[in-house]
């Protein structure tokens, strides 16, 4: 399928801002993914109302998620970044896949545990069969690899059980999916909590750095970052807050963790803060110049939208038909 190119795929929620540690730990490194891959980047807001959204909020956050991946360097023209709900065969397909998922595979599944815990007042079913919906975004693309967080492998892991139990009954149906193990991107760890990963759904908006954080902002939050008592720029794991920053300021700049020692030896927190906040503020600077500008071109966007809708559409329904042929619907007569 698609000039035999491998198929990557990953959706993500548009629940809160992109941060730093979206960027460098993932976005960054999906850059050039389009080159070796076919790439899907599906922004799943079918996904995103297994907790309550207020409406004009969820369309507003995904269109701009849209748009901080295309002003992040994502092309694209290359990358096909659509809206789940635009294409209907990720419902349809998660129906099919809810009857050949066991309750007891949901049960186990740590995030809803989680979740549930976190929305007592809502735990809806939408929230208990989210992991089939996610298989089922894969599988419709014959996805083979899926770049994804450890959070989300268990997640993986019933993707593969699904599919295979599928195919095993009706033959070589889905491609079955691997966890992407490029090369590892950068680890960024909350301001406020070093030992606690950046987070974009983080409720201390001081813990993280947001894309769309201006100068000030981004040079404000480093002055308040977390540091440690030894009051030297040194790379260790007794020093967690001081490593964090050498661990982005390295990432941003290209500089190995003894360049940046060495550039700051002798120097204080207060200059190395201000150092690491500038960097990411000129990191920033040109990506969000370029989302201003998609943020006033309302038609290229749109564009994007539907040509990108519509090709997900026609992968995704060559194996939905496949599917419903499989489990004996009529064929259809549009
Ligand atoms: N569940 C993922 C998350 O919360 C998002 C997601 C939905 C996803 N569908 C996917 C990730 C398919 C990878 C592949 O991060």
């Amino acid at each position: 399928m698609m000039n035999d190119k491998k198929i990557l795929f990953s959706g993500m929620q548009a629940t809160g801002s992109l941060t730093l540690g979206n960027y460098l730990g993932a976005l960054k490194n999906w850059l050039n993914l389009c080159d070796d891959y076919e790439c899907f980047y599906s922004v799943v807001d079918l996904h995103s109302i297994t907790v309550r959204q207020d409406p004009a909020e969820l369309r507003k956050k995904a269109r701009n998620l849209l748009m901080l991946y295309i002003a992040a360097g994502l092309d694209p023209e290359k990358n096909c970044i659509y809206y789940q709900s635009h294409v209907s065969g990720h419902a349809e397909l998660a129906w099919i896949l809810n009857c050949f998922t066991y309750m007891g595979e949901l049960n186990r599944m740590t995030q809803f545990k989680d979740k549930s815990a976190k929305h007592a007042d809502n735990i809806n079913a939408g929230l208990f069969t989210y992991p089939v919906l996610m298989a089922s975004d894969i599988l419709l693309y014959q996805t083979d690899v899926v770049p994804v967080g450890k959070d989300q492998l268990q997640h993986l892991e019933l993707t593969r059980d699904i599919a295979i139990r599928f195919n095993s009954i009706y033959g070589d149906v889905f491609t079955v999916p691997e966890p992407y193990l490029g090369k590892a991107g950068a680890k960024i760890m909350s301001l406020q909590d070093p030992t606690k990963k950046m987070s974009k759904s983080d409720e201390n908006p001081n813990a993280s750095i947001y894309l769309t954080d201006d100068r000030d902002t981004v040079i404000r939050k480093f002055k308040r970052a977390v540091t440690d008592s030894e009051a030297r720029i040194h790379y260790c794991e007794e020093q967690p807050g001081v490593s964090n920053l050498i661990e982005i300021y390295g990432a941003v700049t290209g500089k190995t963790f003894e360049e940046v020692e060495k550039e700051f030896e002798g120097k204080g927190y207060g200059d190395f803060k201000l150092a690491v906040g500038e960097a990411v503020a000129d990191l920033l600077t040109p990506l969000q110049t370029r989302f201003n500008e998609l943020s006033q071109d309302k038609a290229y966007i749109d564009k994007i939208i539907k040509e990108n809708g519509e090709k997900a559409d026609y992968y995704a329904t060559k194996t939905l038909r496949k599917v419903q042929k499989k489990v004996g619907f009529p064929e259809r007569i549009r």
